[in-house]
């Protein structure tokens, strides 16, 4: 029963947790998300002097709340790509110094798998295989899994990731950060059919359009021109209706593709993780398409969608028993594709 302490610092939260055999045993998570929202999104320089300053406190309450110590570890883990520089890099020196002080490997995690972790562990966890649609502040992504570590991308979002599209758009509503939950509450009291925005398309060279890609900058940029004729007006904004037409949109384009995707790819299953996933609106239509067209879906818990540390353990736990860890001179890097997580383990590859 392997047991590890995971670190995830890719962005603005810190957090800390320890996983024993796919079990999570605590998982502690400290947002700067307050101080972030003084300037309208995230500062990366700011964020990874938070991290610097929360992650000792974190670890320590970590590991008290799971009864364990570093000697019961098994392995380290940390996020090592993809994410801010400087933020990935907090993590991965106290993850790799932890290791070394334990004399236990060092394993480097993809943001992204750790994310898949969310929905893949647990007594309901998913079998077979599955199409994944990933929905983060910096991805979106429809990524074919046949079996765990095996990443194929089918598809994603050629300008701005879905979560990136809930933020901005957000802001032109004055809405506060992180954009996604706001505008999910100001949707509440709104009407999704009094504005009709367009779902944005992909055309390709010979004709017709893609049939899974996605494009939000079209979205934003509908939202932006509407928000501008009614300020040219004079008139109030009607925040809750134009909240509400966006994140109608936004989530019917996710559905409705990645739904296509999986019944063309005879892929049985659809996960759904990341930031995103946690909106209300998604699950619901994510719920009744996937019921019409006979997909298992699968939903990250709500407690898991956004960024923490026991999702990385998760994974972490997957490695170590796929007799997999990573060099220590493993660096970090703020792009690297989910398909080339192998890479992680063994020779440092950056
Ligand atoms: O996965 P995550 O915590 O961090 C990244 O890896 O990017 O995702 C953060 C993103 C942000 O863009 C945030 O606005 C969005 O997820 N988000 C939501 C909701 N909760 C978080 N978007 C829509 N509805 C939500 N309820
Ligand atoms: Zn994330």
């Amino acid at each position: 029963m392997p047991t590890v302490l995971a670190l995830e610092t890719s962005c603005d939260e810190s957090a800390a947790a320890v996983v024993r055999d796919g079990a999570v045993l605590s998982s502690e998570v400290a947002s700067q998300v307050e101080e972030h929202a003084l300037w309208g999104g995230v500062v990366p320089e700011l964020a990874s002097r938070r991290h610097v300053e929360a992650l000792p406190h974190l670890v320590e309450r970590a590991l008290t709340n799971a009864g364990v110590s570093l000697s019961d570890l098994d392995a380290v883990a940390a996020t090592v790509a993809p994410g801010l520089l400087g933020a990935l890099m907090v993590g991965s020196v106290t993850g790799r110094c932890l290791a070394q002080l334990a004399q236990k490997p060092f394993i480097g995690i993809h943001h992204l798998e750790g994310h898949l972790c969310s929905a893949l562990s647990g007594d309901q966890a998913p079998q077979g295989p599955m199409l994944v649609l990933l929905v983060s502040g910096g991805h979106t992504e429809l990524i074919a899994l046949r079996a765990f570590g095996q990443y194929e991308r089918l598809a994603g979002s050629r300008d701005d990731a879905a979560g990136e599209a809930f933020d901005k758009v957000a802001r032109l509503l004055g809405l506060a950060y992180p954009g996604g939950p706001a505008l999910e509450i100001a949707a509440k009291g709104g009407d999704p059919l009094r504005f009709r925005f367009p779902p944005g398309r992909i055309s390709l060279p010979d004709g017709g359009v893609h049939p899974y890609d996605f494009s939000f900058s079209g979205l934003k940029t509908a939202v932006l021109r509407e928000v501008q004729r009614w300020q040219i007006a004079g008139e109030p904004l009607p925040v809750n209706d134009l909240a509400a037409s966006f994140q109608q949109v936004i989530c019917k384009v996710l559905v409705e593709r990645s739904v296509r995707c999986a019944v063309d790819q005879a892929l049985p299953g659809l996960v759904v993780v990341g930031g995103v996933s946690a909106n209300a609106e998604l699950r619901r239509q994510l719920t009744g398409a996937c019921t019409a067209a006979s997909l298992n879906l699968h939903l990250a818990p709500l407690a898991w969608c956004t960024d923490n540390a026991a999702m990385i353990g998760l994974a972490a736990c997957k490695r170590l028993q796929m007799g997999q860890s990573s060099a220590l001179n493993l660096g970090v890097a703020p792009r690297w594709p989910l398909a080339n997580a192998i890479e992680l383990y063994g020779t440092a590859p950056f």
